[in-house]
């Protein structure tokens, strides 16, 4: 028998999945609603991410946020045989990996996929993403002045090259849904307009200082989910992603207020206010206590309507993780990758 708090925690530590919010997608899948993060932002090494991706998994977590670039996949691919061998069955776990700036060209998509899977140490994903709608690298833990010396603007014509070979990998079995990241709506306008398969997600950055109210309509309201990345404010992130106006969702005093209330950190605050909005935030911890409490903030008293209503107010269109390092022109400024004026920044 399962003895469970109000909390929603079983006695042995860990939280039901079974009571974890699913999301639907256009396919008829279902997505567990909170995902783990496994960027260690530049500091927090690939063995420490693999055993909080192990240990999430013990106390409830079922899905998992991964990129080739996080340069962990391979560690974190032991970490999963663990889960798997452990009793947890493959078709119970959802399992993101994404397709790096480098890896556009049509040669590399499907090899850069295998190279995923082979390093996750599964034969298929749940969900592949373009990680970015731009083919510029940047090298792991670069600073902001850092740009590849070919980099370009987005390019739907080359960008609907690499969605083929995406729709490719569907095709194949090697994976279950194919999704964008960092994408805007003029730039998503065309891809729903040309693809044969269709994105099943788009990860952005989502927190309540950042809220992108629009971006966020007209994702749902075309039948993909938002998945919601820097879901706390990224408190962790690398340097090149700080600016001095950055602002702090968990100081914000309207959700220090409701953390108080609730006896819990800000963060969790957060995490609860995305479940409930209706994205899917993929919080970052290598710390039990804080995934732990995550997970049990989205299986425990909702917040109100008015603390909803509140938070709704605070946004403060503070985008976090600007992406300077992927601009293509000398004096840009970053808003140009996000077309801000409603139209594709032109080359
Ligand atoms: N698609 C993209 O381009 C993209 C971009 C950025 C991020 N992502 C994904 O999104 C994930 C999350 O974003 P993020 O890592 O930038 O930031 P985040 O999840 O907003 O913040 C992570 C930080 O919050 C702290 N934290 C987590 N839970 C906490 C709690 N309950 N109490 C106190 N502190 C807590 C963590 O520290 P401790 O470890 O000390 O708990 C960590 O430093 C990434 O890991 C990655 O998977 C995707």
């Amino acid at each position: 028998m399962k003895v469970q708090s109000a909390s929603g925690l079983l006695m042995n530590g860990s939280i039901d999945p079974g009571l974890v919010p699913q999301r639907i997608l256009c396919s008829g899948s279902k997505m567990p609603a909170i995902g783990l993060g496994t960027f260690g932002s530049d500091h927090v090494s690939p063995v420490e991410v693999a055993d909080a991706v192990e240990s999430a998994a013990a106390v409830g977590y079922r899905h998992f946020d991964c990129a080739s670039v996080y340069g962990n996949e391979h560690e974190i691919g032991y970490a999963l045989q663990r889960v798997l061998t452990g009793g947890i069955k493959r078709e119970q776990l959802w399992i993101t990996s994404k397709l790096w700036n480098d890896k556009h060209s049509e040669n590399d998509v499907i090899l850069s996929c295998k190279q995923s899977l082979s390093d996750l140490r599964l034969n298929y994903l749940d969900l592949y993403l373009v990680h970015w709608p731009f083919p510029n690298f940047h090298p792991p833990g670069c600073d902001v002045t850092s740009r590849s010396k070919d980099a370009r603007p987005y390019i739907h014509a080359e960008f609907m090259k690499t969605w083929r070979k995406m729709e490719e990998l569907v095709d194949q079995g090697l994976v279950r849904h194919i999704g964008t990241s960092n994408m805007t709506i003029p730039k998503l306008r065309l891809v729903l307009r040309d693809a044969r398969i269709k994105p099943a997600v788009n990860e952005m950055e989502l927190h309540p200082h950042f809220q992108q109210p629009e971006l966020f309509e007209f994702v749902r309201s075309n039948g993909l989910v938002p998945v919601g990345y820097s879901p706390i404010g990224s408190p962790g992130r690398p340097e090149r992603d700080r600016t001095p106006e950055d602002t702090t969702p968990t100081q914000d005093p309207v959700i220090v207020k409701i953390a108080n209330r609730l006896k819990v950190h800000p963060a969790v605050v957060c995490i609860k206010w995305a479940v409930q909005r209706g994205q899917v935030p993929i919080p970052f911890s290598t710390k039990r206590d804080h995934y732990l409490g995550n997970l049990e903030g989205v299986v425990s008293e909702p917040l109100t309507d008015d603390e909803m209503h509140s938070i709704s107010t605070i946004d403060r269109n503070c985008r976090l993780i600007k992406g300077q390092v992927f601009l293509w022109k000398e004096g840009q400024s970053w808003e140009e990758l996000w077309d801000v004026n409603g139209e594709i920044t032109p080359p």
